[in-house]
């Protein structure tokens, strides 16, 4: 295990760091005033309401509500762990990450050379096709050109069983991690051989989605026996949260708000060819949470395709178990059942796009199969079999997030059985959204404590500029030990970016909440708080809060006193 990055430097990355340029990079900023807006890249809009501001090291989007820092931008966009956006930061810095307690080894410096070797591989395999005919003439065959195959990088595994070891001599050991050689021990440990798992194949190289590239499926030409070979799982490939192509479609995805998620390789590239550019492949597993999870952080809507066979629709009804906790308003998913036999790849060579599009207009949405599914070996026109739907569907439904959409599934459950659901049969099932040790008061007004806090995340300048604030809250009041250290921080580091304030509390069960405060507008009515209200309402606030803490102090002296009067008088009687 590796251990801790310590704070000091996740510190120094990002005061070093611009947001700008890392935003940029991934999304065209414009300048607008004092800040940098854009299309929001987290949900789908026309007219941009996502902002950055150089000056806080902070994004924040008014239309979808995400926030943070760079961190937690790559994090979320590039999907990444914070230990790798980290380490991507001060990679850009030069930076070397340090650990706390020695140097154990880092994740990221140890898959370095792996992703370079993986990229290296798969330009050989590359190069292989050009020189093997027979491989070319079977994607001719299956209708690709040479543009589409370049574009997914497909290449051809040459025969033999040491094709690999021979052009990279010295690195079987980091063939054998990535999957791209394999041991057999069948003659004992003296005369183990590491050999070349994919031999004559035509190979897909599977990319994550900054389109580095972590394993390979590869296909036999003719017949044979498994169709498809995948790298098994490395350090660099988990199959479960990868899906073929999306790096590739990403782009198309966004622009048409949808993504189309198919069950093969073969599928996404067929499609391209015909020019519809935003499928993903599921790597051989049925789609799961996580897959709809990253697919809703870049489009709105998700379309599953499946075969109409029995295995097609086991794998549905499990893709919309998965889905249905991702759904929100804002977010849809439809389903589209394909006629037994046929699968993408077959629909667009022998029908065309036009073909393709015409079937995608068959599809389902989501609720209406989950119904339609519910409800198909019950007789629906029986008390029992009405009472039945009601019982499989509400906790299924009570799976989506609170809102319109889920209100409207429930609605949808009270048409078909033909009663209304009282509020309580459709909330028993409903998780009740954590409220923060913060907020007490409702959504709209802000107790004392989160206004102080939140001007010490929008200004932390004027904070640290006050003189005597040094004396803390009463930690008797709630979030005063969260206000104490920000107050504290800011006073000692006046120059701390309302970012790296943020990020000293990521592990705070709170931070989600600090997030909002960072981004929401003191006033209801959105007015925007200049450096001297507030300095004065940050003092009002103080002033409030200590208030209440002398009550709470107060409080406490008179329950000890009754307390020591009640012992005494217990006391007096024995
Ligand atoms: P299919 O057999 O439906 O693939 O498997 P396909 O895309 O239609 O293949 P073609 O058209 O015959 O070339 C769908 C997916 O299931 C996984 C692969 O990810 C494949 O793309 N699979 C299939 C395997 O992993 N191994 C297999 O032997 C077969
Ligand atoms: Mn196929």
């Amino acid at each position: 295990m590796a251990g801790k990055i310590p704070q000091h430097f996740i510190d120094e990355v990002l005061s070093r760091t611009d947001i700008v340029d890392v935003i940029d990079a991934r999304v065209t900023l414009k300048k607008r005033g004092n800040n940098h807006v854009a299309c929001c890249p987290f949900h789908n809009e026309k007219s941009p309401s996502f902002n950055v501001s150089q000056q806080k090291q902070f994004y924040h989007c008014f239309g979808c509500g995400q926030s943070g820092s760079a961190i937690s931008f790559l994090m979320n966009y590039e999907n990444m762990h914070f230990v790798d956006a980290i380490e991507q930061l001060a990679e850009n810095l030069g930076l070397e990450v340090p650990r706390e307690g020695g140097d154990q080894p880092r994740p990221f410096n140890e898959s370095k050379p792996l992703y370079e070797l993986l990229d290296s591989v798969s330009q050989f395999f590359q190069q292989q096709l050009k020189e093997h005919p027979p491989a070319i003439e079977y994607l001719k065959n299956r209708g690709l050109s040479g543009e589409t195959a370049q574009r997914f990088g497909i290449g051809y595994a040459p025969d033999g069983w040491d094709a690999l070891n021979k052009e990279y001599p010295d690195k079987e050991a980091m063939l054998l991690k990535t999957g791209m050689l394999k041991t057999s021990d069948k003659e004992g440990a003296s005369q183990q051989r590491a050999y070349q798992r994919f031999r004559d194949r035509i190979m897909f190289p599977i990319r994550d989605r900054r389109g580095r590239v972590i394993a390979f499926g590869g296909r036999v030409m003719g017949q044979g026996e498994p169709k498809y070979l995948n790298s098994p799982e490395t350090p660099l490939f988990h199959k479960g949260s990868e899906l073929y192509g999306l790096h590739e479609a990403r782009k198309a995805a966004q622009d048409a708000g949808s993504v189309i998620v198919v069950e093969g390789y073969m599928d996404v590239v067929a499609l391209a060819q015909y020019g519809i550019n935003n499928s993903v492949a599921t790597l051989g597993t049925a789609a799961n949470q996580q897959h709809s999870d990253i697919l809703f952080k870049i489009v709105p809507n998700i379309v599953f395709c499946f075969d109409g066979d029995a295995a097609g629709r086991k794998a549905a009804w499990r893709a919309l178990e998965a889905t249905l906790p991702t759904l929100q308003d804002g977010r849809d998913a439809h389903f589209l059942f394909l006629p037994d036999g046929e699968d993408p790849d077959t629909i667009v060579t022998n029908s065309g796009a036009a073909g393709f599009q015409d079937r995608l207009a068959t599809r389902m949405p989501i609720i209406d199969y989950l119904y339609d599914h519910l409800s198909k070996d019950i007789d629906m026109s029986s008390i029992g079999g009405k009472a039945q739907l009601a019982e499989k569907a509400k906790p299924l439904v009570s799976k989506i997030q609170p809102g319109v959409y889920k209100q409207l599934a429930y609605r949808r459950l009270e048409a078909l059985i033909g009663i209304t659901l009282n509020d309580t049969q459709q909330t028993a099932y409903a998780p009740r959204p954590a409220k923060s040790a913060l907020r007490k008061q409702g959504e709209e007004g802000l107790t004392q404590m989160s206004r102080a806090v939140l001007i010490v995340l929008q200004h932390p300048r004027v904070v640290a500029s006050l003189e005597g604030e040094e004396n803390p809250i009463n930690p008797e009041v709630r979030g005063a030990d969260i206000l104490n250290q920000l107050i504290a921080d800011i006073q000692k580091e006046p120059t701390l970016s309302t970012a790296i304030i943020l990020e000293r509390q990521r592990t705070r069960p709170e931070y989600n909440y600090l997030n909002q405060l960072a981004t929401r507008p003191l006033y209801p009515d959105g007015r925007e708080l200049d450096d001297d209200s507030a300095l004065a309402e940050f003092q009002h606030a103080i002033a409030q809060l200590r208030k209440l803490s002398n009550r709470k102090h107060t409080a406490q002296l008179d329950q000890s006193k009754r307390r020591g009067l009640l012992s005494r008088r217990r006391g007096s009687k024995s």
